[in-house]
């Protein structure tokens, strides 16, 4: 077997004890879920060097991802679980202060796990509590305040090692920290070369947060992706110059700009190849080319806003707090 890539690590702060993470997580988020799929591509996954493994309460994918770490430990891919790094999210209709803590039961019950590294509040918006519904409805304000007091309780209580956030603006997050006790570790959001958001990147830097990118590649095949990022011309340039593909392009772009990633592939060979992105550079030129691309933001969630009163939020600047 040929010997694992060492993926880097960043040491998230605030979690109990220095917590080193895998930069390049596993996204496991997607529409028709294959469960055999999924269990055979994470096994893959784990031979190839994948040591982080993003899910969430929502995608559906927690049972699975649970079922292909034992099959790893079973198999001897890792010697214990303690080498894997298992992020997952809490789900706007568990968003709820008495919710978190059985909704973090659950979800470690869904992957037969007794921790996780890494909780995450999905979207700054809660919906009725009950059944989990992609599609929400019967938003409401989250209480910010008492849902991240369980947040924090749930790592006190070892449930995770560390919490944080996803889809936060600049300005959630300094709310956030006006109350925290545990500041969050890592803000998930949307990022690739067309939405670079670098205006929220200086501020998780300088507030100790790790950035961590979703659909770096534009989530392209999904029904919420684009083909703008891996058919882009700057990109593909880049990629002819430097013998690369253009999704190793995006995932050195964004390790090189400091930040983290969770890229979905469920193919050996675009596993192996999402890997091999740590032995080579984009030159000051490259980048300075791909900050060039005109930005557009592929997932602003106007689903999530309402005039009438049945959002919280009454515009997408509103949700976002016009980083937008
Ligand atoms: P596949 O699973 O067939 O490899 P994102 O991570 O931005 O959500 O994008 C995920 C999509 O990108 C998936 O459809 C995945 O398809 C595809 N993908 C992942 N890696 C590559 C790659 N190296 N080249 C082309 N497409 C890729």
């Amino acid at each position: 077997m040929a010997a694992a890539t060492q993926i880097p690590e960043v040491v998230l702060d605030s979690s109990a004890g220095p917590k080193s993470m895998p930069v390049l997580a596993f996204g496991t988020a997607a529409d028709n879920l294959q469960p055999d799929t999924l269990k055979m591509a994470v096994v893959e996954a784990i031979k190839l060097g994948y040591r982080h493994f993003d899910t969430a309460s929502i995608y559906g994918s927690e049972q699975t991802l649970g079922e292909a770490i034992k099959e790893a430990l079973k198999l001897g891919l890792v010697d214990s679980r303690d080498q894997l790094f298992i992020t997952s999210k809490l789900w706007c209709n568990d968003a709820h202060p008495d919710h978190v803590i059985p909704a973090i039961k659950k979800s470690l019950q869904n992957l037969q796990l007794e921790y996780l590294d890494l909780y995450l509040i999905h979207w700054p918006i809660s919906a009725k509590p009950g059944e989990l519904v992609l599609q929400l409805v019967d938003l409401m304000p989250m209480d910010f305040k008492g849902v991240w007091a369980a947040m924090e309780e749930s790592q006190r209580l070892g449930l995770t090692k560390s919490i944080g956030v996803s889809n936060f603006s600049s300005k959630k997050i300094e709310n956030l920290l006006t109350f925290a006790s545990i500041p969050p570790s890592v803000n998930q959001v949307e990022l690739s070369p067309f939405w670079q958001q670098k205006k929220l990147r200086d501020f998780c830097k300088d507030n100790g947060i790790v950035v961590t990118a979703f659909s770096p590649l534009g989530a392209i095949g999904s029904s919420w992706g684009t083909n703008h990022v891996l058919e882009s011309k700057v990109l593909q340039d880049i990629a002819e110059a430097r013998g690369k593909t253009v999704a190793q392009v995006c995932i050195r772009w964004v390790y090189q700009i400091g930040a983290t990633l969770a890229v979905k592939s469920y193919n050996k060979e675009r596993l192996k190849q999402n890997l091999q992105v740590f032995d080579w550079e984009l030159s000051e030129d490259d980048l300075a080319k791909i900050n060039q691309i005109p930005q557009k933001k592929m997932l602003p969630r106007e689903d999530l806003v309402a005039t009438d009163g049945s959002s919280p939020y009454k515009s997408v600047e509103e949700l976002w707090d016009g980083e937008i």
